[in-house]
């Protein structure tokens, strides 16, 4: 960790993560892979592997310039962008790939409420060079996480949670599968890997996001530059070495 720059400290979730893998049953003849569906509970939230069904959702999110100010080259994404993120996370669901997004809805503990309210996404890449960004050489699996929850929700504790659902739940339980994920190698060559760490790109403002992150043991690693869907930005990057697997 650079010890020279002081960061703000998150406060962890310390509430309940519940969490399914199951073989999904998409109607999709002539697929040569078991497809997978995800279900993560915690508190207050329900989060789903991403369906084609969640494209408005999804498409408004991203549109919304104080949601994107924070995100990605902090401008928003016209509807273009979000359709084929969202074809490929459906996508990558279908083949089995794990390393995929999930759409974040308010729990509906009530059992009443039909649809659940939508409020955000989150997501473990894959196909990204983490080790170009901290100068190793060392070919290990990691994958990005990256998220969002809808500005008119901020505030609420559900960013740390859906974060708390993916790093406490999800990556251990995707280690214990032995699910790997595809990494871009320092020579450009592609390689799946197991899952040996996680890391995030933040702008350096972001103060909530921020706490999230080291609320759950992520530690400042350096300042890259960064290329975007929608140009460049300088961010944090920061880095989260995961226990192996008993
Ligand atoms: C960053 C983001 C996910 C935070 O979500 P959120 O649901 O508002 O965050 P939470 O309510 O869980 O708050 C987490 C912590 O940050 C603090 N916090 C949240 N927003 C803050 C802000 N604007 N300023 C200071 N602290 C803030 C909370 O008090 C909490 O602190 P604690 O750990 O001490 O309890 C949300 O603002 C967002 O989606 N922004 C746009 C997209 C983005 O920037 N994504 C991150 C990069 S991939």
């Amino acid at each position: 960790m650079n010890s020279s720059i002081s960061f703000p400290s998150g406060n962890p979730y310390r509430g309940s993560i519940e969490l399914s893998i199951d073989p999904a049953s998409y109607d999709d003849p002539g697929k040569e892979k078991q497809g997978l569906i995800v279900h993560i509970y915690t508190d207050d939230l329900h989060l789903r592997s991403v369906e084609i069904s969640d494209l408005n959702d999804l498409i408004g999110l991203y549109k919304c310039a104080e949601n994107m100010k924070n995100y990605g080259a902090g401008r928003p994404w016209e509807k273009s962008i979000s359709e084929r993120l969202v074809q490929r996370w459906s996508d990558d669901w279908k083949k089995g790939n794990p390393f995929s997004g999930f759409s974040i809805f308010k729990r509906d503990v009530s059992g009443v409420q039909d649809p659940e309210e939508f409020i955000g996404n989150i997501c473990f890449k894959s196909g990204e060079n983490n080790n170009a960004y901290v100068g190793s050489t060392v070919a290990a699996g990691s994958s990005e996480m990256t998220f969002m929850i809808d500005h008119k929700c901020w505030g609420e504790g559900y960013g740390k949670q859906a974060a708390a659902a993916m790093v406490n739940g999800v990556a251990p339980e995707y280690q214990k599968q032995g699910f790997k994920v595809a990494c871009a190698l320092p020579d450009d060559t592609q390689e799946s890997l197991p899952l040996e760490w996680l890391t995030a790109t933040v702008s350096p403002e972001n103060i909530g996001s921020v706490k999230i992150l080291t609320g759950l043991g992520f530690e400042f690693e350096g300042t890259v530059e960064k290329q975007f869907v929608k140009g460049k930005s300088i961010k944090h990057f920061y880095a989260k070495p995961l226990p192996k697997p008993l």
